[in-house]
């Protein structure tokens, strides 16, 4: 019977590896007295694979040594997402060490949180909500059990959203931009597909490109062979062009280069040049390293190491790459550029010269621009058919990137919150304390992006009773808000923080939209009258963020019962009110810190 079933499988024409794995194992020992009993095949996986990817209910897999060094993100305690690493989740829950071993993982439901903590060496993160779970256990499987000997695994992007609507168009000229210095005959036209409204918020007119808006651009450019030199000298002068156009500057757009080819190398970085004069002067100085075209490899690269807090990247500022390739990638770009997109990188391609249909047969992967940005609406790409038509991108290119509000990949920590105020009213607060908390509350929802369709804001004021100041969207702009929380009147009486915090879900956090990051502040001077813990749990599990701020009388145990976990950075606590203000820049820091380590998309 075994022998059938190895035969079966060793007849199979596409053998994969770990099917030739098995029938190894099935030819080593025929007819040994082992035999009896059917040998567990137990695939190797690497330290990235998450549960996620693995489309079986239950499996064993063997972690290679040193994963822990990887820091491979893992989201939960005992119970994970299935977004996490499954062997850092087995380092963490203490089934294997950092030598590796043998996992059994168990597929379960999606929970409402996912607590993160320090175990072992390795720091999970709390998530509010994910669709799928896992449990980790020693991977010594029970008598009679044979696990899987290969592994399925889910495609990244199952469902793509096909539209048709591609057009070739003119691109106007622009007026003031001096003529091509090349002599080559330059086609007219750019074909460019046609974006499809993204999002529901159609709201009017595209974006005037003279307002500020932060954005965090890292350009990464074609540094192959295959270019030549007259095409590597046209890739920067349009990007200088381009750091002309968007008008480069630390309150608005940031820009930075790759240079790939074999490797991936950081020529600018995001913080370096704040005036496109500099970044123009540091574009001249660029040199061509030639090697193949591993955009895959570039994306990861960007992803692990350019986006970085210590590289530049501004927390409120949407992250974009835009890859410029020369005819196609050699490498595979769908799984660096879905983790890139994960971590909530906007991903632009700028084909130029791209495959035509007799060239497609040499295509590492089909389709990869599809596969590599977000949305396959055409809003993403701008495939240019000639080298000397390049610079006719930049516009289109530019207004793309800098409309925040299409960078639907890329909702940042500012502009995707519901947050709720529950503010403490009772009589020990005081009137001219209550004021200075109002300013607070002021001081706090002025560095968010206020609108119907970003961050909205709700207040609820507590005693012994409960009152709703205003609901979310009820103020959908940032002036209208402030001056609804400035109008808020000092109630005075008792403090049952338990029941304020049962209002507020069942007030604000049930008309919350689920696109939308929950945040509850809850700001409390004293001991509650009634429970808190049972009602912040109850939040909590419904997926709202907690923070707590503490003023004077207040408790240190509630506060970290309300508080999501890690306590450390949703718990804060101020001797008195007139310290509250130290506490703005921190809270802002803590909601955008915890965003950013989160999955999106
Ligand atoms: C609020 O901001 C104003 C202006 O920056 C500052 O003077 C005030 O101290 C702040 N108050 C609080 C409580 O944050």
């Amino acid at each position: 019977m075994i022998m059938i079933i190895c035969l079966l499988l060793h007849e199979t024409p596409s053998a994969s590896p770990s099917a030739l794995l098995l029938s190894y194992q099935c030819w080593a020992k025929p007819n040994g007295p082992k035999n009896k009993k059917p040998k567990q095949v137990i695939p190797a996986i690497e330290c990235d694979v998450r549960a996620g990817k693995v489309s079986l209910p239950e499996f064993i897999v063997k972690c290679p040594p040193r994963c822990r060094e990887t820091k491979q993100q893992v989201y939960g305690t005992g119970v994970f997402a299935s977004i996490s690493s499954i062997c850092n989740a087995a380092i963490h829950s203490g089934v294997i060490t950092n030598s590796g071993g043998k996992v059994i993982v168990r597929k379960m439901a999606g929970q409402n949180v996912y607590k993160g903590s320090n175990s072992n060496g390795v720091r999970s993160l709390s998530l509010p909500k994910w669709r799928e779970s896992f449990v980790v256990s020693v991977g010594k499987p029970k008598k009679g059990v044979i696990y899987p000997s290969t592994l399925d695994y889910v495609p990244s992007r199952p469902t793509y959203v096909k539209t048709n609507q591609k057009e070739t168009i003119t691109v106007p000229p622009t007026t003031t931009a001096p003529e091509p210095t090349t002599t080559t005959p330059e086609p007219t036209t750019t074909t460019i597909t046609t974006p499809t409204p993204t999002t529901a918020s159609t709201t009017t007119p595209p974006p005037p490109t003279t307002k500020a808006r932060p954005v965090d651009l890292a350009f990464l450019m074609d540094g192959s062979w295959s270019i030549g030199k007259r095409r590597f000298k046209i890739q920067k002068d349009f990007l200088t062009e381009v750091a002309q156009t968007i008008n480069v500057g630390v309150a608005g757009p940031m820009m930075g280069i790759i240079q790939y080819g074999d490797d991936p190398v950081t020529e600018i970085s995001l913080k370096t040049h704040s005036s496109s004069r500099e970044l123009k002067a540091a574009i001249d100085k660029i040199v061509q390293k030639g090697g193949l075209s591993n955009v895959g490899k570039a994306l990861h690269y960007i992803n692990k190491h350019y986006f970085s807090d210590a590289n530049g990247n501004r927390g409120g500022a949407p992250n974009v790459a835009v890859i410029l390739v020369d005819g196609w990638p050699t490498d595979k770009v769908e799984e660096a550029s879905r983790l890139a997109r994960e971590s909530g990188i906007n991903i632009f391609f700028v084909t130029i010269e791209g495959p035509d249909d007799n060239e497609k047969q040499n295509l590492i992967e089909a389709n990869f621009v599809d596969k590599a940005v977000c949305r396959t609406n055409g809003f993403f790409s701008l495939p240019v058919n000639s080298w000397f038509a390049l610079r006719k991108a930049v516009q289109p290119l530019v207004k793309r990137v800098c409309d925040t509000d299409r960078l639907v990949c890329s909702k940042t920590c500012l502009n995707a919150n519901d947050i709720a105020f529950v503010i403490d009213g009772s009589s020990s607060v005081g009137t001219g304390n209550f004021r200075t908390v109002l300013q607070f509350v002021a001081n706090i929802t002025r560095e968010f992006e206020i609108s119907d369709t970003d961050t909205r804001v709700g207040a609820v004021q507590y005693t012994y009773e409960q009152r709703l100041e205003f609901a979310f969207g009820q103020y959908n702009n940032k002036a209208e808000l402030l001056n609804a929380i400035k109008r808020i009147n000092y109630w005075s009486g008792g403090t049952s923080t338990g029941a304020a915090i049962t209002y507020a879900a069942e007030q604000l956090f049930s008309k919350s939209k689920p696109n939308k990051r929950k945040i509850m502040i809850v700001i409390t001077d004293g001991r509650s009258y009634d429970d808190v813990r049972a009602p912040a749990l109850a939040v909590h599990r419904q997926g709202v963020i907690a923070y707590s701020i503490g003023i004077a009388w207040a408790a240190q145990d509630e506060l970290e019962y309300i508080a999501t976990d890690p306590d450390k950075e949703h718990s804060f606590f101020v001797d008195e009110f007139d310290n509250l203000y130290k506490f703005v820049p921190k809270i802002i820091h803590n909601i955008c810190q915890e965003f950013n380590s989160q999955p999106r998309n």
